[in-house]
């Protein structure tokens, strides 16, 4: 039940979803910010205003951390909190923040990995055509690059972007994470300006920091499962493997974009947005590969108009699977979780054991795994979440057989350090490890979080 030597254990956090103080240190608002704010977009109006007051607490979250053994810490910059506008000079205030954390995190000997883009766009970019636009990606390259210049000499372990898919299908295509727009093709041309910014800031990450940064990338693929045999179910889960993991594995680690997306979604697109040179530039050498992963997809084909829609990405009008329409999305039997999606650890291990044979020789990190549940304080104020525990427990199990069956995963992230603001759900769904009192602000470890320090302590699962 040992993990190897040196494995990274940590747990992951994004700035939109803990930081609050929105509008202090010279931030400007994010396209979170602006979302938010339109009636009915998140759950109950909440808004990542104050969320878990982190900006300020960060002291008493590190303290946290080290209390539990942690050996790294994954979190996002802010972007409009370090170039307001977008485009131009960096906030030094915006910059001293996560100078400060990370410091504190170094001197209780916590790795910091950091994220430079967690899906808080600057609105001035937004309002700029956003994601969609080519400009955008050579945006985020000079933002990549001036946050390099600021931290390069304290950071080792970068990421680019996390779960582009969301950022793309979600914030263009179904509408239900900000900007909220419902656009099949800006979808997929945010898809590849996403593809783009990740090569172009690697590229810009890389000349800042020839020696010291290790590059990766954190991706949702999709465990997809064809729900019969039958070929037009196999068809379905080729389809929906092209929509949501190969998209941006193809150009990423090979150079290239799928034939058969490009066939798929020939009724929107012909791809002009993607110029001669750009796969090549997307294909940028990444020195870990890292892999979100919550639930498995399952998926039919169907004639339906109206194909169902349990595909765990939170309703909308329109569809996050252009060109997809005739594709089914099912929930298996068994046990969910509070976000109602299924408890499914061998859609961790295929995916691991998927990403060590399509690339040798890439190392893989589990950047985001774990649960939402519906926790709450018990009469003497302790939080017990055996639900969890038996969550995690099965996934880094689900790790080590990965590790024992040839996979070279390096480290695992528990999704939350706290609870926090969930996106469209606000602050109704709770992927704590650590309980968050919002009228207090007060933090409660759970009994995962108990459970979790003692396997990062002793490197061990128990039986
Ligand atoms: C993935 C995202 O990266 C994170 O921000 C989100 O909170 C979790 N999944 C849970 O939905």
């Amino acid at each position: 039940m040992n993990f190897p030597p040196g494995f990274l254990w940590g747990a992951a956090t994004a700035a939109y979803q803990v930081e609050g103080a929105a509008q202090e240190g010279g931030r400007t608002p994010s396209i979170w910010d602006v979302f938010a704010r339109i009636p009915g977009k998140v759950f109950s109006g909440d808004t990542g205003d104050t969320a878990t007051d982190h900006y300020h607490r960060r002291h008493e979250d590190v303290a946290l951390m080290a209390e539990l053994g942690l050996g790294a810490y994954r979190f996002s910059v802010s972007w409009p909190r370090v170039q307001p506008t977008g485009r131009g000079p960096a906030s030094r205030r915006g910059l001293d923040f996560y100078r400060a954390l990370v410091d504190d995190l170094l001197a209780h000997g916590i790795q910091p990995m950091l994220t430079l883009y967690h899906w808080d766009l600057p609105q001035e970019l937004e309002t700029a055509g956003g994601w969609p636009e080519r400009e955008t990606a050579h945006r985020f390259a000079d933002y990549a690059q001036l946050v390099a210049e600021a931290l390069g000499d304290r950071v080792e372990l970068w990421t680019t972007l996390n779960e582009p898919w969301c950022s793309a299908f979600l914030g263009y295509g179904s509408g239900v994470h900000a900007p909220g727009r419902t656009d099949e093709l800006a979808a997929l041309r945010a898809a590849h300006h996403l593809n783009l910014a990740h090569g172009l800031g690697a590229a810009a990450l890389r000349a800042v920091l020839p020696d010291r940064a290790r590059l990766s990338v954190a991706l949702n693929p999709a465990a997809v499962r064809a729900r019969t045999a039958a070929p037009e179910d196999v068809d379905a889960a080729r389809r929906v493997d092209a929509l949501a993991t190969r998209i941006f594995t193809d150009p990423m680690l090979h150079g290239r974009y799928p034939d058969d997306l490009l066939a798929d979604t020939a009724g929107i697109t012909d791809w002009s947005f993607v110029y001669d040179g750009d796969p090549d530039t997307i294909n940028h050498p990444l020195d870990a590969l890292g892999i979100n992963y919550y639930a498995p997809t399952v998926v039919s084909g169907t004639t339906d108009s109206r194909p169902s829609r349990a595909d765990g990405h939170g309703g909308g009008e329109r569809s996050p699977w252009p060109g997809a329409d005739r594709v089914a999305f099912h929930q298996p039997p068994g046990k969910r979780t509070a976000m109602d999606w299924s408890v499914d650890p061998t859609g961790l291990y295929d995916l691991l054991i998927r990403f060590a044979r399509e690339v040798p020789g890439l190392p893989l990190v589990v950047t985001e795994n774990g649960a939402a549940y519906d926790d709450k304080p018990d009469g003497e104020g302790v939080v017990h979440d055996p639900d969890r525990i038996a969550y995690l427990h099965a996934h880094l199990d689900a790790v080590r057989r990965a590790i024992a069956d040839g996979a070279d995963v390096r480290g695992y992230f528990l999704w939350s350090l706290l609870d926090n603001f969930e996106w469209a759900y606000g602050y109704s769904k709770r992927f704590g490890a650590v309980y968050v009192d919002y009228a207090t602000q007060a933090r409660t470890p759970k009994s995962s979080a108990r459970w979790y320090s003692q396997v990062v302590r002793s490197g061990q699962l128990p039986p």
